[in-house]
């Protein structure tokens, strides 16, 4: 304080006479510039604030959503402050050129210069699945006759040439699948601009994986098809990736994953673990599988008591009524909750482990990309598929007389997706797939008379409604400032057996458990 009786900052006497001059004199210097960024920055975060909302705003209405400006067009990022905001290069949306025409800027950056991103963190250890999933072209590469039969059954062929998109579509997907999906693969260029090496990507929107392991073994087997889906199982090769619900699900409001993530983080603030209910819960489709069927008959009623609330989804109702019931950040509200397979493997798991609620997972025939990084016990409590009623009741019986390990699987599962399962991992993910599925290519792609170029204002400009909407919110505004985080090692092939084995003992574990209770409440 002292070193700064004399000084005067350079401001008018009747100023520095002021009592508030005589109060910031008692400050040190150092205070008084902490002070004043606060305030700078608050008041950034504040502008950008007043940003997203006009966008939303202008959102619903149906005047043209899209100009060549480039303020942010990513709503909710305003709740982050840039890490580096004069080195963000951003991409312009241009819907005043190619509004009404299918095209595609020219200008677009296709190329950036890696060497000043940052680094990044190593990948979470699912991602070494990846090693796995390309092993059977690992050694033989990728040829042109092998994508060529993997069209019988796909939905679109996907060119990635220098870093721009070409679509051929054999066949509509159900709903917005394909849109979605493709749409994601824009922003994955958008992101990691020149990174992603030319390719063809043959892709197959439906449940079911299709490609038999055993047709593609043994001494005079042809050569396995690269082809994407969804999900995948122990019998099958196909290769999985994200699906189309991280960019968003219009036809039944479930919006891109970035928005839900955040909405379910708070959700699960306004019902501590303890207060909720002390049953399992789940609310869905019941018709799609007879394992489903088979769930509701353990449904609570006058006559018995599993410990089960089962509720069926009806979207026509839910529709009519704007999806009230349906918000999935306001379904955390049981201490359990059950996940089971529909046809194949099911969106809704995400949403079901990121509750803070003890996931009862009936035992899966399929996984996608995320779930084999999924440990029971840690993450989830299993759940026998051939005896589920008293498999829950056990289970929730077992929680509630566990409540600490019980909210630690909870947490460890609501954790697992809110930090490995970030839209910033799915990206990479894709990345680092495509990237070691371009690098096996034997030939260079060329294109087909069929296929037209793809890109962002090809397929948004056009759009309208929730869809457009939920573009929007998905948007990758320019290249990203980090690298990719870098690709775990394989496994050897003991740490993976040993790893495989350690879930299997773990669910007999619970199996025996299981048996012992059920033992003893007979006798009794
Ligand atoms: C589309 O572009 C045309 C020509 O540039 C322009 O006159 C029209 O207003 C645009 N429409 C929308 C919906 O932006
Ligand atoms: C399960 O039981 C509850 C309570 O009786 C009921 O509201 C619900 O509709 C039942 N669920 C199904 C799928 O029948
Ligand atoms: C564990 O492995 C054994 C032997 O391979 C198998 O018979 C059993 O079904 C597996 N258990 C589970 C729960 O997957």
């Amino acid at each position: 304080m002292v070193e700064h009786e004399n000084n005067g900052w350079g401001l008018p006497r009747h100023f520095r006479d002021g009592i508030w001059w005589q109060f910031i004199k008692t400050l040190s210097r150092s205070t008084v510039l902490v002070v004043f960024s606060v305030v700078l920055i608050v008041g950034a975060l504040f502008y950008t604030r007043m940003l997203d909302t006009h966008l939303l705003s202008r959102d619903s209405s149906t005047k043209p959503l899209l100009t060549s400006k480039i303020y942010d067009t990513r709503p909710f990022l305003g709740h982050e402050i840039p890490k580096n905001p004069h080195n963000q290069i951003e991409i312009p949306l241009d819907c005043n050129t190619h509004n009404l025409t299918k095209s595609c800027p020219t200008n677009y950056p296709t190329t950036k210069d890696n060497d000043d991103l940052s680094p990044s963190a190593t990948c979470p250890d699912y991602f070494r699945w990846i090693h796995e999933d390309l092993r059977p072209w690992a050694h033989i590469g990728i040829t042109k006759e092998m994508v060529d039969r993997a069209k019988e059954t796909a939905n679109f062929k996907l060119v990635i040439l220098n870093g721009k998109a070409y679509l051929e579509t054999y066949e509509k997907a159900f709903q917005t699948r394909d849109t979605f999906t493709l749409w994601g693969i824009l922003q994955l260029l958008r992101r990691y601009p020149g990174m992603v090496p030319d390719m063809e990507l043959v892709f197959d929107c439906v449940d079911w994986p299709v490609v038999p392991m055993d047709r593609y073994s043994g001494p005079d087997a042809m050569d396995p098809p690269p082809l994407f889906r969804y999900c995948g199982n122990d019998v099958t090769m196909d290769l999985v990736f994200p699906d189309w619900s991280f960019w968003g699900w219009p036809e039944v409001n479930i919006k891109p994953w970035d928005i839900l993530l955040r909405e379910l983080k708070e959700g699960n603030t306004r019902k501590s673990w303890l207060n909720r209910e002390p049953y399992g819960y789940w609310k869905g489709n019941p018709e799609v599988a007879e394992t489903r069927q088979d769930l509701m008959k353990c449904n609570v009623s006058d006559t018995q008591e599993w410990n089960a609330r089962l509720y069926a989804q009806d979207w026509g109702k839910e529709s009519q009524q704007g999806y009230k019931q349906s918000d999935l950040a306001s379904q955390c509200t049981h201490r359990y909750k059950v996940y089971i397979e529909g046809s194949a493997w099911s969106v809704s798991e995400k949403y079901i482990l990121a509750c803070d609620s003890v996931t009862l997972l009936v035992k899966p025939h399929y996984y996608d990309f995320f779930t084999r990084g999924l440990n029971p016990l840690h993450h989830y409590w299993p759940i026998k598929e051939d005896d589920k009623c008293k498999s829950i009741k056990y289970a929730v019986d077992w929680g509630n007389s566990h409540k600490e390990e019980a909210q630690n699987i909870g947490k460890a599962a609501s954790n697992f997706i809110q930090e490995e399962l970030k839209m910033d991992y799915v990206y990479d993910y894709m990345f680092h797939l495509l990237n070691s599925y371009g690098k096996l290519f034997t030939y260079t792609p060329s294109l087909s008379p069929e296929a037209t170029e793809l890109c962002v204002e090809s397929m948004v400009c056009k759009a309208e409604g929730r869809e457009k909407k939920f573009m929007m919110e998905s948007l990758v505004k320019g290249p990203s400032n980090t690298k990719p985080c870098t690709m775990p090692p394989p496994y050897d092939p003991p740490s993976l057996h040993a790893q495989l084995k350690g879930k299997n003992s773990s669910i007999e574990q619970v199996e025996s458990w299981e048996k012992s209770y059920w033992d003893k409440n007979m006798k009794s």
